[in-house]
């Protein structure tokens, strides 16, 4: 396997691999990461490795996607592991790169996507969506995939992102792929390592409320805020959750499905998507339901 760190080096290790297999042709699977990798990031390894001749991971902890009072200092790091992650599930080129090598310079071009960001975590984490679509474009740009794979725990970046692509006639195919669960029900997440032995327990209550939610919205019927106000009743018996959002929304719009005709909705899918706080870490977790 492979490491590079800067641009020239990641271009230049993609076109050797290329030729060394003798194949111009191969396709570039490819999964962008922040690092810390987990099983829900090895599922889209295994994935991108499957489907494509050559199976690329980029590391890279944005800062343009975190707000000034996020946790991009003590996001978790742990490059040594997740290169032997890399190493198992068969990647052939790690890109790995510093702050300076994707911004050299003071960025002063972004990419942003309208409408489709205001909700949801594009509220709740102001210029969150412009740092995720401007570094993913770059990455895009630098190497160049055929295929790239992103998980479902980020609904509304996977919609984001598939966008974006479409809007900017990005040349790759984005590849969503489901959540991948702890056997408890806990979606994985880098960010689940800050959660306390109780904080991770009293947790349980998102993936059960997503599950619950399935009768309630068959009991319910088109009257999504009596969904909305059972879900956060049922999150809320759990004393530690703080929540963010509940929220029920057109799937990819992102737009609430409350205020919606029925006839807009007919034949799309339906997003229920939470964001609540379990002492200092804001946790996410969504289900779609097709209508
Ligand atoms: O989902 C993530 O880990 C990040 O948002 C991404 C897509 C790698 C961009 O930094």
């Amino acid at each position: 396997m492979q490491i590079a760190r800067t641009v020239p080096e990641v271009r230049a290790a993609i076109q050797e691999l290329k030729k060394r297999r003798g194949d111009e042709e191969a396709t570039v699977g490819f999964v962008p990461t922040m690092g810390y990798l987990h099983e829900g990031h090895a599922s889209l390894l295994r994935k991108a490795r499957s489907e494509n001749g050559i199976a690329m991971l980029s590391i890279f902890v944005n800062p343009l996607q975190f707000g000034p009072n996020e946790d991009f200092s003590r996001y978790p790091r742990d490059e040594e592991r997740d290169l032997q992650v890399a190493r198992d599930n068969g990647v052939d080129l790690v890109f790995l790169p510093d702050v300076s090598a994707m911004y050299p310079k003071t960025v002063k071009t972004k990419v942003a996507v309208a409408e489709v960001t205001d909700l949801l975590c594009g509220a709740s984490r102001p210029g969150h969506f412009d740092g995720v679509s401007t570094v993913v474009t770059k990455l895009f740009n630098i190497i160049q995939p055929d295929r790239a794979y992103f998980g479902m725990k980020d609904a509304q970046q996977v919609a984001v992102i598939e966008r974006m692509t479409e809007d900017l006639n990005v040349p790759v195919q984005i590849v969503p792929c489901p959540i991948v669960r702890e056997s408890d029900g806990l979606a994985l997440s880098s960010r689940n390592v800050y959660l306390s032995g109780e904080e991770r327990r009293q947790a349980l209550v998102l993936s059960q409320s997503l599950q619950l939610a399935e009768g309630w919205l068959a009991e319910c019927g088109g009257d999504y805020r009596s969904v909305k106000a059972l879900i956060e009743a049922h999150i809320r018996t759990s004393p530690l959750a703080d929540i963010d959002y509940v929220e029920i929304m057109d799937y990819p719009s992102i737009r609430p499905a409350y205020d919606l005709p029925s006839t807009e909705l007919e034949g799309t899918r339906l997003l229920i998507a939470l964001a609540v706080r379990f002492g200092r870490t804001r946790l996410i977790d969504n289900r779609l339901f097709q209508i």
